[in-house]
């Protein structure tokens, strides 16, 4: 059981600034997932944290101890790479047992502890298989076992699924789930797949440039994105940009009232916040196609200046293609330079409520 604080921290590689300034409170048996572009700064903040890179500035601390400028061994953090570095010419049960041994523990209760965490990762009966006659999945688990198995702390887990399908991929992260809130362990999850994220964190922190855009829950992630950025990074989201003159916007589709000074903006309104009313061609759009997926439909609009929209409709609404229509948004937000200057209207609880609703 442990609580991370990260105070400012930021890494520099010669000219390149791969973590800028980031702060972040982990709490006691929270699971965060950091999410990002490639290239953002999540395995470097996660390094850092881990103790293999060196901050350039700022601080790591574990219940309140510093650990900056601690060794990785030394730190109560465990660490699961993309590839699992798995000794090949040892069996499972000696790689798990690898860092106890070093640790010079008895070996009754190596045995014992190699046991249980191979329990835990659901590999009990291979303990004596040699790591190259597994599977991938299976050697991700030998992976997360050899890390559980010294009782971290913190547990920091760098896109361990990754390469492998998402199905498989799928059915580990549940089991991740399930092992870290049954044993409380504090969790960082770096991912750069927004389902993953959603799926799995308590929290998310959105990374970009080095710099955290938005820390929240995966609701508020969704619901109510702090910066354009954000809003299309997770989920799917329409774009309209228009011009603002005297508190209305001036897209012909999109004349809404938006209170803020004079000048370019972004609107962002969900395919669940846009709903779609017959039009006799005048401003609106012009339906290019209907995608029944069952539960809902997703109908693009074609905008007068070229854009494209998406509503998503009930499962029996009947938009044809060439059908006259005006877009009307339930709930939007208005981003100016990347930073919100306006919201409006709220996005269902559920989209499920939206789209019965509309039914
Ligand atoms: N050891 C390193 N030397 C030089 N540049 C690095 C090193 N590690 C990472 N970087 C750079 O730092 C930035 C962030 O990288 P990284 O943390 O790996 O991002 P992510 O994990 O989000 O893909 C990138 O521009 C990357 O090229
Ligand atoms: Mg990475």
């Amino acid at each position: 059981m442990a609580r991370l604080t990260i105070k400012g921290i930021s890494k520099s590689f010669g000219a390149t600034s791969a973590v800028r300034d980031v702060f972040l409170d982990v709490e006691d048996g929270e699971l965060v997932c950091l999410l990002g572009p490639s290239g953002s700064g999540k395995s470097t903040l996660l390094r850092m944290i881990g103790g293999f890179e060196e901050p350039t500035a700022g601080n790591i601390l574990i219940d309140s101890k510093d650990v900056t400028s601690m060794p990785p061994e030394k730190r109560p953090t465990g660490m699961v790479f993309q590839s699992h570095a798995l000794w090949t010419h040892m069996d499972v049960f000696n790689n798990v047992a690898f860092g106890l041994k070093l640790r010079r523990l008895p070996k009754a209760d190596i045995r014992e502890r190699v046991e249980q965490a191979l329990v835990l990762v659901g590999l009990a009966d291979y303990a004596k298989r040699m790591t190259t006659q597994l599977s991938g999945g299976q050697q991700q688990r030998v992976a997360l076992a050899r890390s559980l198995v010294l009782e971290p702390k913190i547990l920091l887990l760098d896109e361990p699924f990754a390469s492998l399908d998402q199905h498989l991929r799928e059915r580990l992260r549940e089991e991740v789930r399930d092992i870290q809130q049954r044993l409380g362990i504090t969790t960082l999850f770096v991912t750069h797949g927004q389902d993953e994220a959603l799926a799995l964190a308590d929290r998310i922190v959105v990374m970009r440039d080095g710099c955290t855009e938005q820390i929240a829950p995966p609701d508020r992630i969704y619901r109510q994105p702090e910066t354009e950025f954000v809003a299309g990074f997770i989920g799917s989201m329409n774009f309209v940009r228009t011009t603002v003159r005297g508190g209305v916007s001036q897209h012909a589709a999109f004349a809404l009232s938006v209170p803020v000074a004079d000048g370019e903006v972004v609107l962002a309104v969900r395919p669940e916040a846009l709903s779609l009313v017959a039009a006799n061609g005048m401003g609106g759009g012009i339906v290019h196609r209907s995608i029944d997926f069952g539960t809902h439909k997703i109908v693009e609009v074609d905008l007068a200046d070229g854009a494209r929209v998406k509503a998503m409709t009930s499962s029996n609404s009947a938009w044809a293609k060439g059908a006259s229509v005006e877009p009307v948004a339930s709930a939007f937000r208005a981003f100016r330079d990347n930073r919100l200057v306006h919201e409006s209207g709220a996005i269902a609880a559920r989209q499920n409520d939206r789209v019965f609703g509309h039914a």
